[in-house]
């Protein structure tokens, strides 16, 4: 496997720190992307130690095309073998109060920046027969709730345009997976402001880590699933949001995040 590369955005902490562990591991040279500087050098590092190979760490913020420009100069000119798109971030907030900047961000970094890297890494892969590319979605993508509009939208073109990948592939050589997970314990809710405390388990609502996550959606992977949604409480989620009447669906799923609501208004 010398000399092969993985790229992987956001692989500071959570999901993109598992799947950097898990190539690493599968001997890998990685190229990892994050902005906290110290906590993913300090991650390159142990990952160089332990694991023996190269680690690459590119500091960028993939909102903006000048920082997704500074990742595709990183890694034009290396044998791309897999790229995992799974730098993203949510806001907690209705639409009408949010700032709009801010949720174009959600978009670029969930939807621009995927675009962006594939498209720059597709002709090597397609030429040498060879790649995979991973992105990662969320439930979200099957589930719209209350202040997630946004998110849940980005979420849901990210599995869509797999799909259409997919097809567009069909005999290159190229793989694509596009994968769902729910609830994962990394630091995505205590960026939006949630309590460790209130991760607990409770009916459908269940954690997974990161590196089950990843675990699961590898061995999706190895079976050439397209999408991979990792955990059987996320599945059956996913599943009965999907046969549910609409009408049913918004009323279960306006009991969320109702915090900061104003009170209903009388139609005339
Ligand atoms: N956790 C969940 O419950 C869950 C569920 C479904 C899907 N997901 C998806 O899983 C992926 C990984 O998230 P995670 O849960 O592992 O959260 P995380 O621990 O917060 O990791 C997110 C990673 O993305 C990077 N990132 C975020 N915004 C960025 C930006 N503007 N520019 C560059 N890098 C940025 C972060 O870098 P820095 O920290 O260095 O800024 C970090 O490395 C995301 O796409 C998320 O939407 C998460």
């Amino acid at each position: 496997m010398k000399g092969k590369t993985a790229v992987i955005t956001g692989a500071t902490s959570g999901i993109g720190a598992a799947y950097a562990l898990r190539f690493a591991r599968d001997g890998y040279d990685l190229v990892i992307t994050g902005r906290r500087r110290a906590v993913i050098e300090e991650f390159a590092q142990k990952l160089r130690q332990t694991q023996g190979g190269k680690v690459d760490v590119v500091l960028a913020e993939l909102s903006q095309p000048d920082g997704v420009e500074k990742l595709i100069e990183a890694i034009r000119y290396r044998q791309v073998e897999v790229l995992v798109n799974n730098a993203g971030f949510g806001i907690n907030s209705f639409y009408q109060e949010s700032d709009l900047n801010t949720m174009e961000q959600v978009v670029a970094v969930n939807v621009s920046t995927p675009m962006k890297l594939i498209h720059a890494l597709l002709p090597g892969m397609v030429q040498r027969g060879k790649g995979i590319i991973i992105n990662i979605s969320s439930e979200s993508a099957y589930l719209s709730i209350p202040k997630n509009s946004v998110y849940s939208g980005a979420k849901a073109f990210l599995l869509s345009f797999t799909e259409g990948l997919h097809l567009d592939l069909l005999n290159t050589g190229v793989i694509v997976q596009v994968v769902c997970p729910g609830l994962t314990k990394t630091d995505f809710h205590k960026k939006m402001g949630m309590k460790k405390a209130k991760q607990r388990n409770k009916g459908l609502i269940h954690w997974l880590s990161p590196e089950k996550v990843v675990e699961i959606a590898m061995k999706d992977l190895e079976k050439n699933r397209v999408i991979s949604i990792p955990g059987i409480h996320t599945k059956l989620t996913v599943k009965i949001a999907k046969v549910l009447p609409k009408n049913y669906y918004y009323k279960l799923a306006s009991t969320f995040n109702q915090k900061g609501r104003g009170k209903k208004k009388k139609n005339l």
